[in-house]
């Protein structure tokens, strides 16, 4: 589309100029197999094992113990079933919270069926767990505790690194941490040996591509292989690896986090203005995002409207948002997230994301502000 001003950026980001110059360059240049024992196939090996190295050094782990997947999908489904899995021997108990993504929640319900016993951390009205809950739900038996850092819906960021403390101080439970929308935003990191043990990363919301991500540990976890083969990925993983892509997401992520501080002002900076709009509105529209939250996510509603009304008066006015998730956008029903924080019934229908990214100009917000505007005033004048 041309003349679109693009802020669903925790839907997708669009690739940096510089990520997609390194992907070709290793698809033209070194597109050996990494595995082969070839001068070109140990070129393309120790680009791969840079790319390992970069991304551990930014979570503060080894590259022995970070593999490249697919993207967080995958590494959520796998850090969850592989340590559900091989910790049978202490327990079957699994806690999580009731806001994660659809691939932590929909492997939880599937190990549910498998015999496990999975309880859910509920959250308050800002969308955060509470310690005091954790505290009593952890029991001896619990294997894992898989807590998303930042809400892909409406930005709530969790207390991850306190949590860790209590998970490893009460049981012998792992953390497994979703940072799919908290990486290169936030701090994110294994923290030495207090922070989670297993964390997910997706190369797609960091400017790098769709079809790339990262699970990496803190140290070695006895885990069972969950694709069979030639052995890639320590064992764990076979299947000839993606070099293109491992090299693009490491350039991405080392971007992500030089960026980091800058941007993380800059979004701020705007979702603080457009929060001050959106408060002007009155009883007409309700802030989801709370000012606690992560910068680059402001999730609102506007009372007894329909998510897609407003997204197609602001997308004829060519600004791109989107309701409360990709993933349940073209669902029907209220997504869990919006259920959770028992909003109000009245803005349950209209909940609408606006997510910043790399590209965002002054300029995109100064026009998001005044289609804001007039889009509410189209809608809602009548009570306002
Ligand atoms: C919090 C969170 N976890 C996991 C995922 C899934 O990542 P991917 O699209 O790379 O499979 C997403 C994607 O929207 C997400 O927002």
């Amino acid at each position: 589309m041309v003349n679109t001003i693009y802020l669903d950026n925790s839907a997708t980001t669009k690739p940096l100029k510089e990520v997609m110059q390194a992907f070709m360059t290793v698809n033209e240049q070194y597109y050996a197999n990494p595995a082969s024992i070839h001068a070109m196939g140990v070129e393309s090996n120790d680009l791969l094992m840079r790319a390992r190295e970069q991304v551990a050094d930014i979570l503060q782990t080894e590259a022995k113990y970070l593999l490249f997947t697919s993207g967080g999908t995958e590494s959520n489904n796998a850090a969850i079933f592989g340590i559900a899995h091989s910790n049978t021997h202490i327990g079957k108990h699994i806690l999580t919270t009731e806001i994660e993504h659809p691939s932590v929640l929909e492997t939880v319900k599937q190990l549910e069926k498998e015999g496990y016993d999975v309880e859910y951390l509920h959250v308050n009205q800002d969308g955060v767990i509470s310690l005091d809950d954790l505290r009593t739900k952890i029991r001896k038996d619990t294997i894992l505790v898989s807590i998303m850092h930042v809400n892909n819906e409406m930005g709530a960021v969790q207390p991850i690194y306190e949590a860790a403390k209590i998970i490893h101080e009460m049981s012998r439970a792992f953390l497994h941490v979703d940072a799919v929308q908290s990486f290169g935003k936030l701090a994110v990191s294994f923290k030495g040996e207090e922070g989670p043990d297993c964390i997910s990363i997706s190369g797609h919301k960091i400017h790098g591509f769709k079809g790339s991500g990262v699970l990496a540990f803190r140290k070695k976890l006895k885990w069972q292989p969950y694709a069979l083969g030639g052995g890639q990925e320590f064992g764990l993983r076979s299947g000839t690896v993606a070099v293109p892509q491992a090299v693009a997401l490491a350039k991405a992520a080392r971007l992500a986090v030089e960026t980091m501080k800058d941007r993380a002002t800059k979004y701020r900076q705007w979702q603080n203005e457009i929060r001050a709009q959106l408060e002007g509105y009155g009883e007409a529209v309700h802030i989801l995002s709370t000012p606690q939250g992560a910068a680059h996510i402001l999730s609102f509603s506007v009372r007894d409207l329909k998510g897609e009304v407003i997204i197609n008066a602001m997308q004829k006015r060519g600004i791109i948002v989107s309701t409360s998730s990709a993933c349940s956008s073209k669902q029907t029903k209220t997504s869990h997230v919006v259920e959770a924080l028992h909003l109000d019934e009245h803005y349950k229908k209209g909940v609408i994301r606006i997510s910043f990214g790399a590209h965002n100009t002054v300029e995109d917000i100064e026009q998001l502000k005044q289609v804001l505007a007039e889009v509410i005033m189209e809608l809602k004048g009548e009570i306002m």
